[in-house]
């Protein structure tokens, strides 16, 4: 009750904001924009489609334009549209005012950064907050980060990122929601009304860029900004359908990605930006290059020089260039020789400037610098929300004869591992404005809930990282010095029971950070299984930003505990499930590989032509290692366990307009109360193309007394079942469905239908 409460008290600024209030002015918004549109000049309305980053903070490889002096006035000409990585109500007010108070028309600038999973209040990767199959939880997560942001003069976030991605050797799984669509288009609506609002214009909330559009999460094996070669069907059927429910809830703008697809780079692909976005889609806000990804279609080989390739994003509908330094010099140019027709520019320009329209800027463009920075930031009830989505995000992998949870008395806990006392790595990848160092450690988690700390003891085992782990360099793992693991087998043999933190730095995912290797790396597994045999009772608590290979461990230790990288207070999370103030019901949305070799590996995916053992070599098979992931999608315990039964569904048959009704009943079966995630699989056994053997449909989560039921129902229809077929359209095709209830994508009560 109290989550709830919290809960809504949080969301209540958001929600009082009612849609009418911004409707009311789109007209007098178009009829603004058309009037200035008029007195701008074609070099003004080129200004507009220009951002540059703040030269003292950089998100990508350093900028090879204008000196900080140059940027300065390049702004006061107005040919600055938009800055990213400005932030604070200072450095925002300064910027903001070069723009309105030098340049001929005032036209405010949009601050733009990336504000992922938190401002300075870090909340969990999103990996781990889409793991709680719990979309408030995301739109909560992104409302206190739009909160804390807009007070720091930020307008603008560059998230959510909705890449559907189905490889843990890229780094950037950590940003995403995971494998799935459907569970992707939830996320992705729940974070766009977490950062957005009803009301652009309101004072906590910010405009929302949906990114990376698109196929950005399927480079070829993992390694980031590399080629993208996937079908249409694949690209309409999985990588889209998260970016066309951010637009469905209004996403501001959207970014493009680095790579390409099928030969063609997603900046300068007008299919995917005109016909399908702007076109199908109706979208109208503005969508931004990724860093310098104009300048980059040239490196691709699609243009020989940045002319024709600002030439060819242009046209294809990108709409801003950020760090390309292509729109700027050369688009005057394109449209006097009249390789490009201004009314693009025209087009261009109009949503940009409707977005600075709908954010108020114009009607007030030191809003956001004017807000409480030291009140609303970092505060004490955004840390309890950060900590209630932390809970959420964790997933339980294993506990064997109920090891967990511990007692907060009467136990000796030995706590061990380099990241146990780690303050930095739980704040994660891409994290805004987090103070380094600030996160509650494992340690100071499980030292605040026992009763008596001195029963707490720490080891630090090897070190883990041998240099100082930052943003734009590389890791080394210390791979020369063990020393440290027989100081923690000499405590782990006294203690009643072993916390052993293992898993990724940080900086071990996110963006560039792709690996080959996602086994623990250092002397983590040696620790492990150094500790494991003089202990039996060993927890390993796993901080990483994507799925791991743990074999080893998932046979060898009685307890896992997936806590991911999970901010602010990730420490006091974690100690609310070891000790059982909360009841885990996190639920993997990555499958966990056995092997990099599986890669990718992901629960819907099509039959093959040979999918069934046939006893010989000649099946879709590896012969050294199982087809199956270590854990499936959807996977995730409880300390209660649930038991499915009475699956009902209300007809054999249904028509294209008749729904189907699914219920099942769920029953806690355990001692504990707690939530499930109840999970809907579908599978169309033919169609017009290949069919995934399972797809996510539905699912809810629920929570039950110990020994509670309840009936979970669903409803399926002709919609939910529809797909990008052989025809080019979307439509559900008739025939026969399988359909599983149940606790993960590899277990359920089935049932059948027909759709006729
Ligand atoms: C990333 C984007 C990010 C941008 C600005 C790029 O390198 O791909 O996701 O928003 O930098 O920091």
């Amino acid at each position: 009750m109290l989550k709830k409460l919290l809960l809504s008290a949080l969301l209540a600024p958001i929600l009082s904001h009612g849609v009418l209030a911004q409707n009311q002015t789109q007209s007098e918004i178009a009829m603004k924009i058309e009037s200035l549109l008029s007195k701008m000049t074609l070099e003004e309305k080129i200004g507009q489609l220009n951002q540059y980053t703040a030269r003292w903070e950089m998100t990508g490889p350093a900028p090879t334009g204008s000196s900080e002096q140059e940027l300065l006035e390049e702004i006061k000409n107005g040919k600055v549209g938009s800055m990213l990585n400005v932030t604070g109500a200072e450095a925002t007010m300064k910027a903001q005012k070069l723009a309105v108070e030098n340049t001929r028309l005032g036209i405010p600038l949009i601050f733009g950064y990336d504000v992922i999973h938190g401002y300075k209040t870090m909340f969990p990767i999103p990996l781990a907050t889409a793991s709680s199959w719990d979309p408030s939880a995301a739109e909560l997560s992104a409302h206190v980060a739009a909160v804390e942001a807009a007070a720091s003069g930020i307008q603008w976030t560059f998230a959510p990122m909705v890449d559907i991605s189905r490889d843990a050797r890229w780094g950037r799984v950590m940003e995403g929601a995971g494998e799935d669509p459907y569970l992707g288009t939830k996320m992705a609506t729940a974070q766009v009304r977490g950062f957005q609002g009803n009301n652009l214009s309101a004072d906590n909330t910010i405009a929302a860029c949906a990114k990376h559009f698109a196929a950005y999460g399927f480079v070829e094996a993992g390694r980031d900004y590399n080629t993208v070669d996937i079908s249409e069907y694949t690209l309409q059927n999985v990588v889209l359908p998260p970016f066309k429910a951010a637009v469905d809830a209004g996403v501001a703008t959207l970014m493009n990605s680095f790579n390409v697809i099928g030969g063609i780079p997603s900046t300068a692909n007008p299919h995917l930006l005109r016909d399908i976005l702007k076109g199908e889609w109706g979208f109208d806000g503005f969508v931004v290059s990724d860093w310098n990804s104009i300048g980059e279609i040239k490196n691709h080989g699609v243009a020989p020089d940045l002319k024709e390739a600002a030439r060819l994003a242009i046209i294809a509908g990108s709409d801003m260039d950020m760090e390309g330094y292509a729109y700027l010099p050369f688009l005057k140019q394109l449209v006097e020789e009249g390789l490009v027709d201004e009314a693009l520019i025209d087009d261009a320009a109009r949503r940009v400037l409707r977005v600075k329209f709908e954010l108020g800027l114009f009607d007030d463009p030191y809003k956001y610098s004017k807000l409480d920075e030291k009140g609303l930031i970092l505060n004490e009830e955004n840390l309890k929300a950060a900590r209630e989505v932390a809970k959420k995000s964790i997933v339980l992998l294993k506990n064997e004869n109920n090891l967990l949870p511990l007692k907060k008395a009467g136990q000796k806990i030995a706590v061990i591992g380099d990241l146990a006392d780690d303050k930095d790595s739980p704040i994660g990848s891409w994290r805004a404005q987090a103070i380094t160092g600030s996160a509650v450690s494992l340690l100071e988690g499980i030292e605040n809930a026992v009763e008596d700390q001195s029963s707490v003891v720490f080891e630090r085992g090897p070190v883990f990282i041998s240099n100082e782990p930052q943003f734009t360099q590389h890791l080394q793992y210390n791979e020369t010095d063990p020393s440290g693991i027989e100081e923690a087998v000499e405590l782990a043999k006294e203690m009643d029971v072993v916390v052993l933190a293992l898993g990724e730095n940080c900086f071990q995912t996110g963006e560039g950070r792709s690996q080959t290797d996602i086994t623990l790396k250092g002397y983590q597994q040696e620790l492990l299984e150094a500790v494991c045999e003089v202990n039996k009772n060993v927890v390993v608590v796993l901080m990483n930003g994507r799925p791991l290979v743990i074999n080893w461990m998932a046979e060898h230790v009685p307890a896992i505990v997936e806590a991911w990288h999970l901010g602010s207070e990730a420490g006091n999370a974690i100690a609310d499930v070891l000790f059982g103030d909360y009841n885990p019901a996190g639920k993997l949305t990555v499958s966990f590989p056995r092997s990099v070799g599986q890669c990718p590996i992901y629960y819907n995916h099509f039959s093959t032509g040979r999918a069934a053992d046939t006893g010989t070599v000649f099946w879709s098979h590896y012969t050294d290692e199982s087809n199956d992931p270590l854990f499936p999608f959807g996977y995730g315990l409880s300390y209660t366990t649930f038991d499915y039964s009475d699956l009902n569904l209300s007809a054999g048959e249904i028509t294209a307009d008749q729904k189907l009704k699914v219920s099942v009943v769920v029953k806690n079966t355990g001692v504990f109360d707690g939530e499930e995630v109840v999970q809907l699989y579908v599978q169309d056994l033919y169609g017009s193309i290949a069919r995934p053997v399972k797809e996510l449909k539905g699912f809810e989560k629920i929570f039950l007394k110990a020994g509670e039921s309840k009936t979970v129902e669903f409803e399926l229809g002709a919609a939910d079942l529809a797909f990008f077929g052989v025809d080019k359209t979307w439509k559900a095709e008739p025939g026969n469905f399988n359909l599983w209830v149940g606790t993960n994508s590899q277990s359920g009560l089935k049932g059948a239908f027909k759709l006729k």
